[in-house]
């Protein structure tokens, strides 16, 4: 059986689909330097699923370690997970989010040439799409402009990948294009686990539902949209953790590059968010209505058809599935991985 590394694989999304590739009969090693994780992450993939799971502490951008790393396995294919995704620290700290994002794409591709392989898959996002382009997102699409640092290294770890597979014609590289990713594994054993204030929605519901925060703020109502809140693609984890195994599937049989949209292809507001979580969790979340935040487009979601065609993926999950899921997790783990 093939064996997948996970570079940040510790984090959230790649946990998730660590499940999902050991479920699969994949073998996973994870190496991650667990600036936005626990090791603690490790042990709950392993009660899930019953497997074990390699772990390496390590820097992706650490050539000497990570060359180790190849020399130790025979790798199949890499998931490149390991990123910096705050979208305001990005703006605060743009030069740390190029060097980190940027040198572990480097770094893995160099180690990937010097031992001979070939199949990479590389999580990218909806942001790359930028401010032009019109709803909903096609993959033929050209990239637009990004309203900050995190979203520029995405498209520039696209152009990298892309032109790394026009120099190597045996290299084989996918481009997963996730939208909003939220939920949790059905378990309640692994969730998302945001570190100090959440940048992100469903986290932040999460924590006011548990009592970390006292209330949401909704950034902004008169945005162009059925009821003026902003508009998202919203994606259960666990069915993007699946799309990374049907691209996974797909990478060991292409070459060059592919691009995919994992999305639902349904965007619900921000008011729906909250409404679906209250009404199936049966909680109230403490909200206000403020300012818009900066950055922030009116809507952003799929066309998934190309997954459909190509991957013979598609979403299962519903919101309510995301909302309650995304409770179990947080009520069972008030503190994340952390006691
Ligand atoms: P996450 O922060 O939970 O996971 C990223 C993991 O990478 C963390 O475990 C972190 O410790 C690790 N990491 C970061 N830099 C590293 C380095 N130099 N060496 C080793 N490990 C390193 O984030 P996530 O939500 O699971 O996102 C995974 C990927 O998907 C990221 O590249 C992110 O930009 C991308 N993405 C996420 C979203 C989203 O909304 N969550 C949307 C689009 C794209
Ligand atoms: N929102 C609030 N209050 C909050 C947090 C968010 O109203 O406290 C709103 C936002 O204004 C937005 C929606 O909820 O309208 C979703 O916001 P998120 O921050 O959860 O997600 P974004 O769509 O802004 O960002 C996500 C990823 C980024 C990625 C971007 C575009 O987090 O990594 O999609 O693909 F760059």
């Amino acid at each position: 059986m093939s064996t997948i590394l996970l570079a940040g694989g510790a984090g959230y999304i790649g946990s998730h689909t660590a499940v999902e590739l050991l479920e699969s009969g994949y073998d996973v090693i994870i190496a991650d330097n667990y600036s936005n994780s626990c090791p603690e992450v490790i042990n709950r993939v392993e009660e899930i699923t019953g497997k074990s799971v390699k772990a390496y502490e390590v820097d992706i951008k650490d050539k000497e370690k990570v060359d180790a790393l190849f020399s130790e396995n025979k790798i199949d294919a890499v998931i490149h997970f390991a990123g910096l995704k705050a979208v305001g620290e990005s703006v605060a700290m743009p030069v740390a989010y190029y060097r980190n994002n940027i040198d572990t794409t480097l770094t893995l591709l160099e180690c990937m040439e010097k031992h001979g392989v070939k199949n990479i898959i590389f999580s990218s996002s909806a942001t790359v799409y930028g401010e032009e382009n019109p709803v909903p997102y096609t993959e033929e699409m050209k990239r637009g402009t990004c309203t900050n640092p995190y979203g520029w290294t995405k498209v520039m770890m696209e152009q990298i990948l892309e032109d790394a597979a026009k120099a190597d014609k045996d290299l084989s590289v996918v481009l997963l294009r996730y939208f909003n990713p939220i939920g949790a594994h059905v378990s309640g054993k692994i969730g998302e686990d945001p570190q100090g204030i959440p940048n992100n929605l469903m986290p932040y519901v999460a924590q006011v539902a548990v009592g970390r925060r006292e209330k949401l703020t909704i950034f902004g109502r008169d945005y162009d949209t059925p009821d003026g809140t902003c508009r998202r693609d919203y994606i259960h984890v666990t069915d993007l953790a699946k799309g990374h195994v049907k691209a996974i599937d797909y990478v060991f049989g292409a070459k060059g590059v592919e691009i995919f949209n994992l999305g639902t292809g349904t965007p619900y507001s921000v008011t729906e968010i909250v409404e679906t979580f209250e009404n199936v969790n049966n909680i109230k979340i403490n909200h206000v209505y403020g300012e818009r935040r900066p950055g922030d487009l009116a809507e952003s979601y799929a066309n998934a058809d190309k997954a459909l065609k190509v991957l013979g993926w598609k979403t299962e999950k519903t919101l309510a599935d995301m909302c309650r899921d995304t409770w179990n997790w947080q009520k069972n783990n008030p503190n994340g991985y952390r006691k």
